[in-house]
């Protein structure tokens, strides 16, 4: 018992002493494990008197108190540089530049805008430029829908006063055009047939939920010829689509519809799949509109300049935002043009991969997602 003062010290200053939680384990078991100093100490608490081992004992409970505060203390000291010596290991260099990262993004209506282009350019077509604020004439008249016409109800239109400081006059007013079909006129009054255009670009109609923008776009096909047909409409309209969603077969069907521009006039469908959650083109037993179109009217030819007795031809509009919308899954065409750059980093394209009908139309591999 007289060794207890110097056995207490000892183990507190190996207890100080121990660099790491390991060391203050071993002081810890060399102290109090089964065969420790203090516990070899308490088995000879049985060889004293009586009245000795009860003091011993109290002796050395306090002993133990002792240790087993000291060791956790240390301990807490010890566990606390542990930590900061991981994360002195693990800091950010915030200054650090971000990982090379393409930056910008292609946005869908351009991808799809220069896919068309790709593929009306292969078949020889033009590509025809307009002006988005159009006179009546171009945007109605001209398109055998005269003052009055039920049509005109069809488009919500944006007029716009034709002069600022005079009273607002319907008939004289211009308007922001409600479709492409306008350069249908102007292409006729400074071409020559043969034609063949397509005029990609904005239109606008006072419209606005998920599938209906203010803005949107549109592309309008022209062809005219002395001996064009509505079988030469239907297999140009299908090798569009079927390059169009790069399928080698795609179902395709022609409804009768009505366009004041057009006579006969017709829809066509694409065969596709409709599931709750999935729209699938290309396969299964549903149809989806995807464009309007026709055989070009007599009157518009008239007005555009051309002998209806000599040429005839096709028309056709297809909304861009829409085909967007299909061939890339996007759910909700006012998204387009929030101008959100995390909506452009997931739909958007890499800047790189140019749209070809011999290099590849969407670039599947240089689609950033
Ligand atoms: N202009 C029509 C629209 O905006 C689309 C259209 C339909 C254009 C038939 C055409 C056509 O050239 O032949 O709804």
């Amino acid at each position: 018992m007289e060794d207890l003062e110097s056995l207490k010290t000892q183990i507190l200053q190996n207890i100080q002493a121990a660099a790491d939680l390991k060391s203050l384990e071993e002081v810890k078991v060399a102290a109090m494990g089964k065969k420790g100093a203090v516990t070899e100490m308490m088995k000879g608490l049985g060889a004293l008197a009586a009245e000795q081992r009860a003091e011993a004992g109290k002796k050395l409970n306090v002993l133990k108190n002792e240790i087993e505060q000291a060791i956790s203390v240390r301990r807490e000291v010890l566990e606390a540089e542990e930590l900061n010596k991981k994360l002195a290991t693990e800091t950010v260099d915030i200054t650090l530049p971000v990982r090379p990262e393409i930056q910008g993004r292609i946005h869908p209506v351009s991808k799809i805008y220069e896919e068309v282009v790709a593929i009306f350019g292969q078949m020889g077509f033009d590509v025809a430029d307009g002006p988005d604020i159009e006179d009546q004439f171009h945007n109605f008249n001209a398109l055998n829908m005269p003052p009055n016409h039920p049509a005109r109800q069809m488009q919500d239109t944006f007029y716009l006063p034709h002069d600022a400081n005079e009273p607002f006059d319907m008939d004289k007013s211009y308007v922001i055009r409600t479709h492409t079909s306008g350069m249908q006129i102007r292409t006729m009054e400074s071409k020559k047939p043969p034609i063949r255009i397509i005029a990609p670009g904005r239109t606008y109609r006072s419209d606005y939920d998920a599938t209906h923008t203010p803005m949107f776009h549109q592309v309008e096909g022209l062809v005219i010829d002395k001996t064009t047909t509505m079988a030469h409409l239907k297999g140009c309209l299908y090798d569009f689509v079927k390059a169009f969603f790069e399928l080698d077969e795609i179902p395709v069907r022609y409804r009768p519809s009505y366009f004041p521009f057009t006579e006969p006039s017709a829809e066509m469908d694409i065969g596709c799949l409709k599931t709750k959650t999935e729209l699938k083109v290309g396969a299964g037993n549903d149809w989806l509109e995807i464009l309007g179109c026709g055989m070009v009217h007599p009157n518009v030819l008239k007005a555009g300049g051309i002998d209806p007795d000599e040429y005839q031809g096709f028309a056709f509009g297809v909304g861009l935002d829409r085909l967007a919308m299909l061939k890339y899954g996007i759910p909700d065409l006012r998204t387009f043009f929030e101008s959100d750059v995390r909506w452009l980093k997931n739909y958007g394209f890499s800047p790189l991969d140019f749209s070809s009908m011999t290099g590849g139309l969407s670039n599947n591999g240089g689609l950033i997602r």
